[in-house]
């Protein structure tokens, strides 16, 4: 019987525990054996009772529980070849040569490592007398699957991340409730968002309240944003509206890459703008609570696929990530996927905005 293994990796996001969900148990249908790796890498690192044989019934009540029940980590032990050897062990021993990885670029890519080295550790485990030859002989390929669970929505050649959705409607529900106290005060309120270098969230987010002003990394304001954002302000004041919502990723930064936080936003607004102003850091309300009907659905149908993509693996196939593009489920190159996504932030680091936008562009319209 094949074994497969699913784990979770990096920061957590909702849904993930849907996609154990479908991989455990699409893993059961099709006749394999399916293995949760806990605490993400750290439970491929150590081995032992971190692997557990999962059951139909042990990811009962999974879909609808935010976070990862079987927990996440970002190991650092995993990143370096003495940690990923141990990992090869540690799966030999479990009898496990397919892996399923839920998690963010970082995380995946970490995967990939694991799978281009693992003849060469295997051989390595053999020469170091802590496997045989007879143990390690079944085990010829490891196959990796990619899902990405991150609240960002920062993989290229994918629409959404499982997660991102969630997050974005927990922000909206914040904003709601901000709103309702700055327009009995009249207040402006400033509020940081996450998504680390990526603005989806913050685009998403401010598209979805009507915010006035909005800071992403993709695409800075122009180099008078200061005297702009208090024009466009006092102008939206001017047409009767009795407050006043600033989103900033938390990745903003100025034309110069110079990091705009939402205290000198504030200080703006307090100063130029003469608003009562306050700053709301959501934090992170917005990656915990429940998944979203979409996130499940997601979850659902890509862990699904994932399974599928294992029992298709040919030792020539690169490894896939799971995507949705257009409203389907589709397979990509995992490696590529995260090239395109490298190629963004360095498109920012560069300070080719157009390039960025571009690149974001194209994430959409495949
Ligand atoms: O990648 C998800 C994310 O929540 C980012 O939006 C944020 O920058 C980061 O993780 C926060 O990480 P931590 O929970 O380790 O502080």
């Amino acid at each position: 019987k094949r074994r497969i293994g699913v784990l979770t990796s990096g920061g957590d996001a909702p849904g993930m525990n849907g996609a154990v969900r479908a991989v455990v148990r699409m893993a059961i249908h099709y006749g394999c054996e399916a293995y949760a790796i806990y605490e993400g890498y750290d439970g491929l690192v150590k081995g032992g009772d971190m692997i557990k044989e999962m059951h139909w019934e042990d990811v009962r009540g999974f879909l609808s529980e935010g976070g990862t029940l079987i927990g996440t980590a970002r190991c650092a032990e995993f990143r370096e070849r003495p940690g990923r050897l141990q990992a090869a062990k540690n799966m030999i021993i479990k009898g496990i040569d397919a892996l399923v990885i839920c998690g963010g670029d970082g995380s995946l890519t970490g995967a990939d490592t694991l799978r281009a080295e693992w003849q060469g550790l295997l051989k390595e485990l053999v020469e170091k007398k802590e496997l045989t030859e007879e143990q390690i002989k079944p085990f010829t390929h490891l196959n990796i699957v990619g899902l990405v669970g991150s609240i960002d929505n920062d993989l290229s050649m994918t629409d959404a991340t499982i997660g991102c959705y969630s997050s974005l409607a927990r922000i909206c529900e914040a904003v709601d409730s901000v709103d309702t106290t700055a327009t009995s005060h009249q207040r402006a309120f400033v509020i940081e968002v996450m998504g680390r270098h990526c603005g989806w969230l913050a685009l998403m987010a401010g598209v979805s309240t009507g915010a006035d002003f909005i800071f992403i990394p993709e695409e800075p304001p122009s180099e008078n944003w200061q005297e702009e954002m208090c024009h466009v302000i006092k102008k939206h004041r001017a047409m009767g509206k009795r407050k006043t919502i600033v989103i900033v990723a938390e990745g903003a930064h100025d034309r110069e890459l110079n990091k705009i936080t939402p205290n000198m936003v504030k200080d703006l607004l307090t100063n130029q703008a003469g608003l009562d102003t306050r700053v709301t850091t959501l934090g992170h309300v917005q990656r915990g609570g429940t998944p979203s009907a979409y996130d499940r659905m997601l979850s659902t149908l890509q862990g699904v696929e994932a399974v599928r993509a294992v029992l298709d693996a040919t030792p020539e196939t690169p490894s896939p990530v799971i995507c949705i593009i257009e409203n389907k489920i589709v397979r990509r190159p995992l490696l590529e996927a995260i090239a395109q996504t490298k190629e963004v932030a360095t498109a920012i680091e560069a300070k080719d905005f157009d390039r960025a936008m571009e690149l974001r562009d194209a994430e959409f319209a495949e």
